[in-house]
């Protein structure tokens, strides 16, 4: 199969930096994944939609190295890729926040950031007693979060548990964002804040996206769906059912579709890119 995609606004040909196709994923005898398909571009936001237990999550844990799907084909960058394990996707400059947040909550904001990927001392320290090398560690964090604008942690020092949900999601998102050098995908980011944390949050997406750090966004929330994403795509019954934008479609046709209610025609998805990526610099 191609991974061009013919497009109405000038910009066919441009690579996806992610593709899926024809994934499949069981659990025994439920079916987690049935053939399922998804695109994404180069600086886009692109939204996972659909009820509960469409296969949002496991679509994108696929992509994560959490599961291997039973079939079907990945790329990254044009490169097909098996990621047998989350270690792997990071590697690959994949990250992800899964839906329950891992973050260590005992820790300071500094060490979660460099949760599994520790910096050692240099030196026999380093390479024999793995000592770590916590002020390199601290003001790197610190350079993190001030390059992400969120500057107002400042605190580095301080234990994740003191932190409301919202610093914690930005913790997460932060850490994402400062390692992942392909892809950031966020499952439900906000599902567990109250309003001005969730928009806290969002503010964090548009800026990775003004960046040109495509994302991968799954969320329940509408509206929020509506004012962020640049495409929509519609997970049901374990596969892509349609890819529309806030433009194409109403709010009202996308839970349509989730539920099955209406069916987009090939000719009315937005299969391929909407947006210029944005320019280095
Ligand atoms: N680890 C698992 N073991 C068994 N079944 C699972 C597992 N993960 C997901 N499922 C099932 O796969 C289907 C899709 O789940 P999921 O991807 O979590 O949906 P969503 O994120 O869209 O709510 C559901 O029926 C769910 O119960
Ligand atoms: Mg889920």
């Amino acid at each position: 199969m191609s991974d061009t995609i013919d497009h109405p606004t000038g910009l066919d040909g441009l690579a996806p930096i992610l593709t899926g196709r024809g994934l499949v994923k069981t659990f025994g005898r439920v079916v987690g994944l049935n053939g399922a398909d998804i695109d994404l571009f180069p600086g886009e936001v692109l939204a996972v939609i659909g009820d509960n237990g469409a296969g949002k999550s496991t679509l994108i844990k696929c992509f994560s190295g959490a599961h291997v799907p039973d079939s079907g084909e990945m790329t990254v960058d044009g490169q097909q890729v098996e990621f047998s394990s989350t270690h792997e996707a990071r590697a690959g400059g994949i990250e992800t926040v899964f839906q329950t947040l891992a973050v260590a909550p005992a820790l300071d904001i500094a060490s979660n950031l460099y949760l599994g990927r520790e910096i050692r001392k240099e030196g026999i320290l380093g390479q024999l007693f793995r000592t770590l090398d916590k002020k390199r560690m601290r003001t790197q964090a610190g350079q993190h979060l001030q390059d992400l604008g969120i500057g107002t942690l400042q605190d580095i020092t301080q234990a994740v548990e003191t932190l409301s949900g919202g610093q914690r999601q930005a913790v997460a998102v932060a850490r994402a964002a400062a390692f992942g050098s392909k892809v950031i995908i966020l499952d439900e980011p906000t599902a567990a804040l109250g309003v001005r944390e969730s928009a806290r949050v969002l503010q964090l997406i548009d800026d990775l996206r003004n960046r040109g750090m495509p994302v991968i966004l799954i969320s329940h929330n509408m509206p929020q769906v509506f004012e962020l994403a640049d495409r929509i795509h519609v997970q049901r019954l374990g596969r892509r059912a349609a890819v529309i934008t806030p433009d194409s479609h109403s709010m009202n046709d996308a839970v349509a579709i989730m539920t099955g209610a209406l069916e987009v025609p090939d000719d009315e998805q937005t299969l391929g890119p909407v947006r210029v990526p944005a320019t280095e610099g």
